[in-house]
C-alpha cells in the first residue's frame, strides 16, 4: 500500500484507480450484477449501460460502436489484432517496430514478422519501414508512444507511407490488403486518440494506464476489417470476444477514458513543465545523467535516464526505502535479467541498459516530489 509519503513514478505501469471511477462501477459489483445476456429487464439496464460505455468510448476514438470490441486489457487486444488478422493470410507478413511492447511482438512472431528499426531519438526509422512493406505485408503494427521511453511515433507520417503504399498496390492490381494499427495504451491521459485524425485502420487502449480498472481495454477496428476471433463461446461482443463480460470493469474504463480527455491538455502542460524541472535538476545534481530518447516527441510523464557507472536495481531499491517508486526497464512485464529490447534498439549498450531508471509521473506528482526525488536519486548514487 502507498502512504502518504510515498512517491509515486511509476504511472507507466499502471495508475490509482480514480475515486469518481471506482463509484461508477460499484453498483455494477453489487446490486447490478445481472449478466447482460439475460432477457429480463434488470439484465437489459445493464446491458444499455454497456450500450453507453461503448458509446462514450467510440466518441472519444471517433469510431461507430461497432468498431469497439471490449478485451480484457492491451495484451489481449493486441493478440487479437494480430492473430485476428494474420491467421487469415498464411503466405503474408506483418511489419512491427523495434520497440512495441511484448505483447505486439511475441504474437507477430508467430508469424512472418518484419522488424523496422528506430533511430536513436526512439522515433521510427521511415526509411526502414517502408523497406520493410512489401508486396506481402497485411499489418503494419507501430505503437503510438512508448511505454519505456516515452517516445511518439509520427503515425499520421506513417498512415501516409501505407496510403502510398496501398495506391502504388492498385496501380499493379495488387489487392491485398494492408491494415495500420498502433498500440495506444500509454496515451490517453496526454494525446488525441481519434483513430481518423490518426489515419489508423485499428487501435488498442486499456483502462489501467489511464486510472480505470486493470484486466479491461479495447480494440478499436474499423468496419470493413475482417478479424477472426480467437476466445470462441458465447459470442459477446458480436462474435469477436467471447465471455461474460466485465460489466464494472467496461464502465470504468468509459469513465476513466473520458475524464483523461477531457483533461488531457492542461493535464499535459502541467507535466511538460514539472518535466523539464525534472530534468533540470536531475543535470544540475547529476551531470553524468543522459536522457534517453526524443525530449520533444515525448509523453509529457516521461522522464528516462542513464547513470553511467550505476546498477539501476540498486538505485531502485535505495529509491524505494525513501518511499519512491520508479521503474527498471519495463514495470509491466515480468522482471527478467536480458536488458531492454527498447534501450538496446536505441543503442544502449548492456551496461547502459542496467544503468537505466524510468520515472513516469501521475495526477499526483508535483513539484515538491520530484524536489525529493532528484535528491534522494543524488543521494543515492554508488
Ligand atoms: C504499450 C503497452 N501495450 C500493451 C500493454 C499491455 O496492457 P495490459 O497490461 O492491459 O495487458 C502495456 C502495459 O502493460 C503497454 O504499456
Amino acid at each position: 500500500m502507498s502512504s502518504a509519503h510515498t512517491i509515486y513514478l511509476d504511472h507507466a505501469a499502471t495508475t490509482p484507480l480514480d475515486s469518481a471511477v471506482f463509484l461508477s462501477m460499484q453498483p455494477y459489483l453489487t446490486e447490478a450484477f445481472y449478466n447482460p445476456s439475460a432477457t429480463y429487464s434488470a439484465a437489459r439496464k445493464v446491458k444499455q449501460a454497456i450500450t453507453e460505455a461503448r458509446r462514450s468510448i467510440a466518441h472519444h476514438v471517433g469510431a461507430r460502436p461497432t468498431e469497439i470490441i471490449f478485451t480484457a486489457g492491451g495484451t489481449e487486444a493486441n493478440n487479437l489484432l494480430i492473430h485476428g488478422i494474420m491467421r487469415q493470410f498464411p503466405d503474408g507478413n506483418c511489419v512491427v517496430s523495434a520497440i512495441e511492447h511484448d505483447s505486439v511482438l511475441h504474437p507477430a512472431a508467430q508469424y512472418n514478422q518484419r522488424v523496422a528499426g528506430v533511430l536513436s531519438d526512439g522515433r521510427i526509422d521511415i526509411a526502414a519501414l517502408k523497406t520493410a512493406i512489401d508486396d506481402q505485408t497485411v499489418l503494419v503494427s507501430i505503437q503510438y508512444a512508448n511505454n519505456e521511453i516515452g517516445t511518439i511515433q509520427p503515425l499520421r507520417d506513417i498512415a501516409r507511407l501505407i496510403g502510398d503504399v496501398k495506391q502504388s498496390r492498385l496501380k499493379v492490381g495488387n489487392t491485398r490488403p494492408l491494415y495500420f494499427h498502433t498500440d495506444a495504451c500509454q496515451v490517453p491521459v496526454y494525446l488525441d486518440i481519434h483513430a481518423a485524425r490518426l489515419g489508423v485502420d485499428a487501435m488498442t487502449v486499456n483502462a489501467s494506464k489511464i486510472y480505470g480498472p486493470k484486466q479491461v481495454g479495447a480494440l478499436f477496428v474499423k468496419s470493413g476489417v475482417h478479424l477472426e476471433p480467437m476466445l470462441l463461446g458465447g459470442g459477446q461482443e458480436k462474435g469477436m470476444r467471447s465471455g461474460t463480460e466485465n460489466v464494472a470493469g467496461i464502465i470504468g474504463f468509459a469513465e476513466a477514458l473520458n475524464r483523461a480527455q477531457i483533461e488531457r491538455h492542461e493535464e499535459s502542460k502541467r507535466l511538460q513543465m514539472l518535466r523539464a524541472q525534472f530534468i533540470e535538476a536531475i543535470q544540475s545534481r547529476i551531470p553524468t545523467a543522459v536522457i534517453n530518447g526524443s525530449i520533444k516527441h515525448r509523453l509529457p510523464n516521461n522522464v528516462h535516464i542513464t547513470l553511467p557507472g550505476q546498477d539501476n536495481e540498486l538505485l531502485m531499491m535505495r529509491l524505494d526505502k525513501h518511499g519512491i517508486l520508479c521503474a527498471v526497464g519495463s514495470a509491466c512485464s515480468a522482471s527478467d535479467e536480458e536488458p531492454s529490447h527498447v534501450l538496446k534498439a536505441i543503442g544502449l549498450s548492456d551496461e547502459a541498459a542496467h544503468a537505466s531508471l524510468r520515472f513516469s509521473m501521475g495526477r499526483s506528482t508535483n513539484k515538491a516530489a520530484i524536489q525529493r526525488t532528484v535528491e534522494a536519486l543524488a543521494n543515492s548514487l554508488g
